[in-house]
């Protein structure tokens, strides 16, 4: 990404990557609704204040939908989202507005139930400990890979209704896509294509034989005698899928960072998992995702009326990316915003977003999380990073805000 103001910070480097907040906190200050061009040619606005972003998010006359932007860019001559094809645009949920939007929502929303999720306890703490066990005689791990990768992956495939001996063809594919999501797209699109295309089949397959998992409750969902079409069940399946991997990765992996680099709070959070608490554990992973969230911006929102946003006017057709992670340390909202404080309340993060798009997977994800970060932190108290710093690298690409690897040392159990 480059920028047109001299003096603003340079969005696109390595440093940028491994600590986006000064960056932030310069563009908060001094350009909070920020004109830039991405590395993709497009322009673009960033929206950094707590306050214009949440109106961001809620403002209907920004579309999810990038037929406008493509609309407009052809309009003006120039191309529409590189890499994009139409016909992709319309598939799912993040990419669509009402009234589509609220139907596939509400039909989404009786299968994928917080009661659901609920019932699905025992079995993530069941993955959790089987992944802790293949490396807790070793005294070593990369938690990433090792942990923080396979448990989402696991986790909705057995929720999905995914049979156990197909799972680990997600895992690769998933793979795939965590490594080179801003990279090579051969192998992501074929990864992409192989998934899709074993859901619509599994789906096929579960009509005959409809069972307990959520992909069965995809096809019985239904509203005013409506249904979700194979199709649209396929669709669903796969964005539940897409949207609740990388996310939940970097919610473990940048929490447990945290927890690592913040020796204090881990105590505290260790003491309350001993005496048996679980609040601390519950306001701890919404301060985890507040402090340093998996998302760092909202997906592409674009203009579809001329709107200004905090004074600044908006043409139609424009994207605007409402930066979470910046939003998320503004200090108008949160005190002390750059202070890790487990037990923070008043918290209202915006790391699941906000308004109609508000993340429908966050009880699963904030199960996972809690389940995840209690397990380690319990087997293995005196968890360490084995490098320093300064020698992690984080994957770039401004959508999601995680590590490649976590290397830890600890005491064989
Ligand atoms: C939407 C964050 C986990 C499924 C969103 C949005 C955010 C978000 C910020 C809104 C995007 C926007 O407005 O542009 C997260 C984080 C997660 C997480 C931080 C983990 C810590 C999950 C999981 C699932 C999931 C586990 C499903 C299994 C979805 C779906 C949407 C969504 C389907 C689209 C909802 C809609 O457009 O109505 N998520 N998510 N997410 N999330 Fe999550």
């Amino acid at each position: 990404m480059h920028d047109e103001s001299p003096e603003a910070p340079a969005l696109h480097t390595w440093e940028f990557a491994a600590d986006p907040y000064p960056a932030y906190a310069w563009l908060r200050e001094h350009s909070p609704v920020h004109r830039t061009t991405l590395p993709s040619g497009v322009d673009a606005w960033l929206v950094t204040r707590y306050a214009d972003a949440r109106q961001a998010l809620a403002d209907s006359r920004l579309s999810k939908n990038p037929v406008h932007h493509c609309e407009s860019a052809h309009a003006k001559g120039k191309v529409g989202i590189p890499g994009e094809r139409k016909a992709d645009l319309v598939s799912h949920l993040l990419n669509i507005d009402p009234p589509d939007h609220t139907r596939l929502r509400r039909l989404v929303s009786k299968a994928f139930t917080p009661r659901r999720v609920a019932e699905f306890a025992p079995r993530v703490s069941e993955l959790t400990d089987r992944l802790i066990d293949a490396f807790a005689a070793r005294g070593s791990a990369d938690l990433i890979h090792e942990f923080a990768f396979p448990l989402p992956i696991y986790a909705i495939c057995d929720m999905l209704g995914v049979p156990r001996e197909d799972q680990d063809d997600f895992r690769d594919w998933a793979g795939m896509m965590i490594r080179h999501g801003g990279g090579p797209r051969g192998g992501v699109a074929r990864s992409v294509k192989r998934m899709r295309s074993y859901l619509a089949e599994l789906i096929h397959r579960k009509r005959a034989d409809l069972g307990d998992d959520l992909i069965s409750g995809l096809i019985r969902a239904s509203d005013h005698g409506e249904h979700l079409t194979e199709n649209e069940a396929a669709a669903m399946a796969f964005i539940l899928l897409f949207a609740g991997f990388e996310t939940t990765v970097n919610l473990v992996g940048n929490g447990l960072y945290a927890l690592l680099r913040n020796g204090d709070q881990r105590a505290r959070l260790q003491d309350s998992l001993a005496r048996g608490e679980t609040e601390l554990l519950a306001t701890g992973v919404e301060e985890l995702l507040r402090y340093d969230g998996p998302v760092e911006l909202a997906t592409w929102r674009f203009a579809t009326e001329p709107l200004t946003l905090a004074g600044v006017p908006i043409d139609v057709g424009d994207p605007v990316l409402v930066v979470l992670a910046a939003a998320d340390r503004d200090p108008e909202r949160f005190e002390g915003p750059d202070t890790l404080d487990l037990s923070r309340a008043n918290n209202p993060h915006l790391g699941f977003g906000h308004g109609i798009h508000y993340c429908i997977g966050a009880p699963l994800a904030r199960l996972e999380g809690q389940t995840a970060l209690a397990a380690l932190l319990r087997r293995l108290p005196d968890l360490r990073l084995a490098v320093e710093p300064e020698e992690l690298r984080w994957r770039g690409g401004l959508i999601m805000r995680g590590l490649r690897t976590l290397p830890v040392e600890f005491g064989p159990e």
